[in-house]
């Protein structure tokens, strides 16, 4: 039995629903899975841990700063165990954008991180018009109707692929 920690940044909480997910699709494997905030994992020792995990989503192009801190300050951590990133987005609703080598955030993020993940996924995230701000609504709307996605501004929609996340949670299970 390994034990796995997975850490996320979130803003509208979808990326801790997949933690969720594959929480449960690791555990089936017989693995023992502790989830945790990127600030709460300030407070947790990674040692203790055999494989690491660390899911983010995408916000006006980029993951949260403290994804790149943490990393830093845990690389070496990082590189001697066992992990894996994963990214979630609303660019990669198109499955040929779900990719490590062609999802545009995924591919800026590992040049610009000495960080090698063993396993790395990029997930469709949620769209929620009404959750935004009037602000965020209106730019999230005006993104979606040049990229052709819905603009109906009652859209609530998740885009994520479980059986992708499914494959995600086996190939930590196995890493
Ligand atoms: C204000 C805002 C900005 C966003 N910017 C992007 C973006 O630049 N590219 C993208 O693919 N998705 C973008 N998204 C979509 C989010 O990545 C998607 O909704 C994801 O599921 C959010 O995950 P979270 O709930 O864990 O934060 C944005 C969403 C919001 C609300």
């Amino acid at each position: 039995m390994a034990k796995i920690l997975i850490i996320y940044s979130t803003t509208d909480g979808h990326t801790v629903t997949i933690c969720h997910h594959l929480q449960e699709v690791i555990e089936q494997q017989s693995h023992q899975v502790t989830i945790s905030s990127i600030d709460d994992a300030q407070h947790i020792d990674p040692a203790l841990f055999d494989k690491i995990v660390i899911g983010a989503s995408i916000r006006y192009g980029k993951h949260s700063p403290q994804v790149y801190d943490y990393i830093k300050r845990n690389q070496q951590m990082l590189e001697s165990a066992p992990s894996a990133l994963f990214s979630v987005n609303l660019v990669a609703r198109k499955p040929d954008k779900r990719r490590a080598d062609t999802n545009p955030y995924v591919k800026k993020f590992l040049k610009q991180t000495a960080w090698q993940p063993a396993e790395i996924a990029v997930f469709a995230g949620k769209l929620d018009y009404p959750r935004y701000s009037y602000r965020d609504r209106l730019i999230i709307r005006l993104i979606m109707w040049i990229t052709k996605g819905p603009t109906a501004p009652d859209t609530v929609k998740v885009f994520t692929d479980w059986e992708q996340v499914d494959a995600f949670g086996k190939a930590i299970s196995e890493m």
